[in-house]
């Protein structure tokens, strides 16, 4: 049967009058509604969710373990704050023995604090093998987020959020991985100097310039968009081991509060060095070097930092260097530098002929 086409116009019409009554009854909402301005209240969108890869902050995070105390009534020059996973009793081990030594240095103050979370796996049962630990050494801090690489900034914000909380006149903070070997005595009396005036707004390291996020999944440094859409990074301390002036760490945990946070822990302190304004500034040549160079015991004389160097090969490289006598001149004894290549300027590798 075909309707007249008389017909059809007013019945469409009528069905479109009904869809628009029905439409203006659902976007009205409820009758009991006030018709003010209430009504159209502008709603925040609601907040974008977290990438699983950005590391939730700020957040309050429970100390596990801390010591308040280790500052009380002094101001250590150098406060070392060496990232460390908890299983990992034996990197600390060796670090205590070594490069950590909170004697490092005679006659300067330095505290050491290893940064710790909660194991994903085995968190009761290496929290108790922690909690023993630091009973004995009073050198562990722990947080309640999970110990990840991806939630490795958490680490730096809690050594930085202990100094801003208990040692706020720490002259400078090292912030370094379990992984690397450093010449502490090197640095403190050939870089920082203790006798000389403090620096201030002070960052220094091995500084990258011009990077920016890897974007393909496959990398352990993945960084996606989301979390960091910029293409590049401000300069940055690569994260093995840098120094912190002690009013930038305090104030680097206070931007780091209003800044979303980045799963790079060394590529966000930068960005909390640019908000603040502060310039980081280069290490000289080869004292904080980034990849493992071969045991070679005039350059370990001169080298601050050697990256992934595990624990048995650290001991073993420091026995190598005490017995040699040099490790009385670079660690523990009164004096720097004596004889041979140690006392060769910055920038130069060891020459043929020279005796450590
Ligand atoms: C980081 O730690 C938080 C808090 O424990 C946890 O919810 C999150 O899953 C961790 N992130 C990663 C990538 O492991």
């Amino acid at each position: 049967m075909r309707c007249p086409r008389s017909a059809l116009l007013p019945a469409a019409l009528l069905a479109l009058l009904a869809l628009s009554a029905l439409w203006h009854h659902r976007s009205s909402g409820p009758s009991t509604a006030p018709a003010s301005a209430a009504a159209f209240r502008w709603r925040p969108a609601p907040p974008t969710p977290r990438h699983p890869l950005q590391p939730p902050y700020p957040r309050p995070y429970r100390f596990l373990l801390n010591e308040p105390h280790k500052c009380r009534g002094r101001a250590p020059f150098l406060v070392l704050l060496v990232a460390s996973q908890p299983s990992d009793a034996e990197g600390r081990a060796a670090i205590r023995r070594t490069w950590g030594s909170e004697r490092a240095v005679p006659g300067v103050p330095v505290v050491r604090l290893f940064l710790t979370g909660v194991h994903p796996v085995f968190g009761a049962a290496l929290g108790r093998l922690l909690a023993e630990e630091s009973g004995r050494h009073r050198d562990v801090l722990q947080q309640d987020f999970l110990d990840t690489y991806h939630n490795l900034t958490l680490k730096t914000l809690m050594g930085l959020q202990w100094v801003s909380r208990h040692c706020r006149a720490a002259r400078y903070v090292l912030k370094a991985d379990t992984d690397v070997f450093l010449n502490v005595a090197f640095l403190v009396r050939r870089i920082l100097r203790p006798r000389r005036p403090p620096r201030r707004r002070f960052a220094l390291g091995y500084v990258y310039r011009g990077t920016g996020p890897l974007r393909d999944p496959r990398y352990k440094w993945f960084v996606p968009p989301q979390v960091y859409p910029r293409p590049t990074y401000p300069p940055y301390c690569a994260g093995p081991a840098y120094v912190l002036s002690g009013d930038v760490a305090v104030a680097a945990f206070g931007a780091a509060q209003r800044l979303p946070l980045l799963n790079m822990e060394d590529a966000f302190v930068g960005l909390c060095l640019q908000a603040l304004g502060v310039a980081v500034t280069d290490g000289p040549p080869g004292a904080f070097n980034v990849v493992r160079l071969p045991y070679e015991r005039c350059r370990f004389g001169r080298a601050l930092s050697q990256h992934h160097h595990l624990s048995l090969g650290l001991v073993s490289v420091w026995a190598g260097g005490t017995s040699m006598g040099w490790g009385s001149h670079l660690w523990g004894g009164g004096h720097l530098y004596g004889a041979g290549c140690n006392s060769m300027a910055w920038g130069h590798l060891c020459g043929a002929g020279d005796t450590p």
